[in-house]
């Protein structure tokens, strides 16, 4: 778990503002749901046999209840989505949320206890194109974000009885070798065979090699949805690539599944930093009525890597009041109220001392101007301003202050957003 210091919340803020923004370009609203959830909501959607829930969900028990602190965002939505009765509010409702998630995972780079994700979930749309345009809004948030070299990879899993179709074919490949498979998988193998293709063990490696593709036995209806998704993307300028070794640690997924890696950043086996899917099952088996949908999550953590560090921010405040002697506080803090009734950021410095240090520390705090408040320039009400970047200075009358400032508003409020 990590603790973001303001020069670094900026921007995890540039992150979220373009996220929202972009899901607003959509039509996505944002939706607040709790971070604590009946255990029983994950166990149930996620599934018994993932590693989510076998060993990584924070779950206590309190008032007699078993509670798990929220590892992903989707079933929380769904449940509300349910408990609110929305569809029968609005036939296609679509959803965004951000926030902090939690996984007891083993922590590396891009992999953390305590992440956040962007993420959003569609309700109410079958159709491939809405999946085409979930996944076009994905990728564009992170290519507004200057995030290069992203590679979309996309493949299906079908629906009703071609899961279970594919799981017998998988039984087919994988059982002979049962013993050479690792110890998680050979207890995994008869429930849920496909996690094995995910599996990062070599040994399960090499007992997947060669099993058959899902896409083999795709029912006619989930070809059909897989073309037009790819059509869509193709529509959107979206390159993509079909990956059939495509496995997400969630068992909720039918139909379409993606994943998006940022190639080129520094982030090892973490390189995902966007995943999502269909889960036509979920809204129904949680009471409500049969809804499609459709989502996807991004972590915010791995995003920030695959941005680099050409997003380094220095700038805060554009004003830096500079109080020379006692009696100069008063006017500073009436300087200061006047630049930030205009909407400028200001900042004060009472610590005392020379001009010259005082004029360091304005440079080190990225302000533009130093207002500095001086004993003899208050005897005859006026302070001189010095501009940090020109170099230069002027005398300011007291009185014309606020109208001085207002006069370079443009300048100081785009200085004060340099981020
Ligand atoms: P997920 O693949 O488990 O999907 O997570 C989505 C993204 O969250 C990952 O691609 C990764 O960027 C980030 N992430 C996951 N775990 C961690 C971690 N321990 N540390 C840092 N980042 C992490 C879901 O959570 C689904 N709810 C996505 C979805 C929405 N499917 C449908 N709708």
């Amino acid at each position: 778990m990590n603790d973001i210091l303001p020069d670094e919340a900026r921007r995890w803020q540039r992150i979220e503002s373009t996220f929202r923004e972009t899901a607003g370009l959509y039509g996505y609203g944002e939706v607040r749901t709790p971070l604590i959830e009946d255990t029983s909501l994950f166990v149930r959607q996620i599934g018994e046999t993932t590693d989510v829930v076998e060993k990584e969900m924070y779950t206590f028990d309190r008032h007699g209840e078993s509670l798990t602190v929220r590892p992903e965002g989707t079933a929380g939505a769904a449940r509300a989505y349910v408990e609110h009765n929305i569809s029968n509010k609005e036939p296609v409702s679509r959803w965004y949320y951000l926030g902090p998630m939690f996984r007891g995972e083993r922590p590396a780079k891009g992999r953390y206890r305590q992440f956040y994700q962007a993420g959003c979930e569609l309700y109410g749309d079958a159709g491939p194109v809405s999946d085409a345009e979930l996944i076009e809004l994905s990728v564009r948030v992170l290519s507004t974000l200057g995030i290069g070299d992203l590679r979309v990879h996309v493949s299906s899993l079908g629906s009703g009885d071609t899961r279970e179709r594919y799981r017998e074919a998988l039984l087919a490949h994988l059982t002979p070798n049962k013993a050479s498979l690792s110890e998680d998988s050979q207890r995994r193998l008869e429930k849920n065979p496909l996690r094995i293709l995910d599996s990062k063990d070599p040994k399960d490696r090499a007992a997947a090699e060669g099993a058959p593709s899902i896409l083999e036995v795709l029912s006619e209806q989930d070809r059909e949805h897989f073309d037009g998704v790819r059509r869509g993307l193709d529509a959107l300028g979206v390159e993509h690539v079909v990956d059939t070794k495509l496995v997400r640690g969630l068992d909720y997924y039918t139909r379409t599944l993606f994943e998006i890696k940022a190639e080129g950043a520094d982030l090892g086996a973490q390189s995902t930093v966007c995943g999502g899917g269909r889960y036509d099952g979920m809204i129904e088996s949680l009471g409500g009525a049969a809804v499609p949908a459709i989502g996807f999550a991004m972590g915010l953590e791995r995003i920030l890597v695959a941005m680099g560090a050409s997003e380094a921010v220095t700038r805060r405040t554009a004003v830096y009041v500079a109080v020379m002697f006692d009696g100069g506080i008063a006017p500073a803090l009436k300087l200061a109220k006047q630049a930030r009734d205009l909407g400028i950021g200001c900042e004060v410095d009472s610590k005392g001392a020379k001009l010259k240090a005082m004029l360091k520390r304005a440079d080190a705090s990225g302000a533009r101007l130093c207002v500095i408040v001086g004993e003899d320039e208050i005897a005859k009400g006026s302070v001189t301003v010095k501009d940090l970047a020109e170099r230069s200075q002027e005398e300011v009358a007291l009185d014309s202050f606020q109208a001085f400032l207002s006069q370079q508003k443009v300048l100081l409020t785009s200085h004060a957003r340099a981020d």
